[in-house]
């Protein structure tokens, strides 16, 4: 499932986001990539340990923990440290590729399976062309280019790249999602019936078969998940 979450951060943690990459330092972002991915991947990350990597960490951790969508759609039982990375001029691309399924998070050293993928834009997409987000399947490559605060959630298990940047810089945020319920089908179905059951409250108040619907969602959910 490929989601798009519209304005994870607020206009005010964009903005502080911003002024803290303005004043980070930046290395080869090929550092943290598997065997096969470096070969591809010519970009630049925020040094992971860095102040202002640590302080962008803690307001989209925040975020990310508020959001209803985010949580319905990924249902997260750990959430990798998230990065900063940027293209543009000479480091502007990351050819096709698939991301390593188990990463050490740098932070606990914990294992973490990447069952979601997530990208959350960070610069107006005015400012630079192209960097868009390529994610391929069987009909072809989806090209996702957000507002600066959206983000998009696809799975971990699907080939993408970023095309070149050829005017300004692309920033983002990216990071990955183990989530309590492991199967993409069964993860979807979740977050459909979730939905569903928002949508009949909200059009007609809670009523018995609201209320049974969401036993039948927790109950799924409690057969489901990992946690
Ligand atoms: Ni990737």
């Amino acid at each position: 499932m490929l989601l798009t979450i519209k304005q994870v951060l607020t206009a005010d943690e964009l903005a502080k986001i911003q002024a803290l990459i303005g004043s980070a330092a930046w290395e080869a972002g090929r550092e943290t990539a598997g065997a096969q991915a470096a070969e591809l991947k010519n970009n630049e990350q925020l040094a992971h340990e860095s102040d202002s990597m640590r302080a962008i960490r803690q307001i989209v951790l925040q975020a990310l923990d508020r959001h209803p969508t985010f949580f319905s759609a990924t249902l997260p039982k750990r959430v990798f440290p998230p990065r900063v990375n940027r293209y543009q001029g000479t480091s502007n691309s990351f050819g096709a590729h698939v991301d390593n399924s188990i990463r050490f998070s740098p932070v606990s050293g914990q294992k973490i399976r990447t069952d979601i993928s997530c990208t959350l834009f960070l610069a107006d997409p005015s400012t630079y062309d192209g960097g868009e987000l390529l994610i391929h399947d069987p009909q072809g490559a989806r090209a996702i280019k957000l507002d600066a605060g959206d983000a998009i959630v696809y799975p971990g298990t699907t080939v993408h790249e970023v095309a070149p940047v050829t005017r300004g810089a692309r920033l983002a945020c990216f990071f990955w999602i183990e989530s309590m319920v492991r199967d993409t089908t069964q993860r979807q179905m979740l977050f459909e019936l979730d939905q569903t059951i928002q949508g009949l409250r909200n059009a007609h108040g809670d009523n018995p078969h609201s209320v049974a619907l969401t036993g039948t969602y927790h109950n799924l959910l409690r057969m489901w998940a990992d946690v």
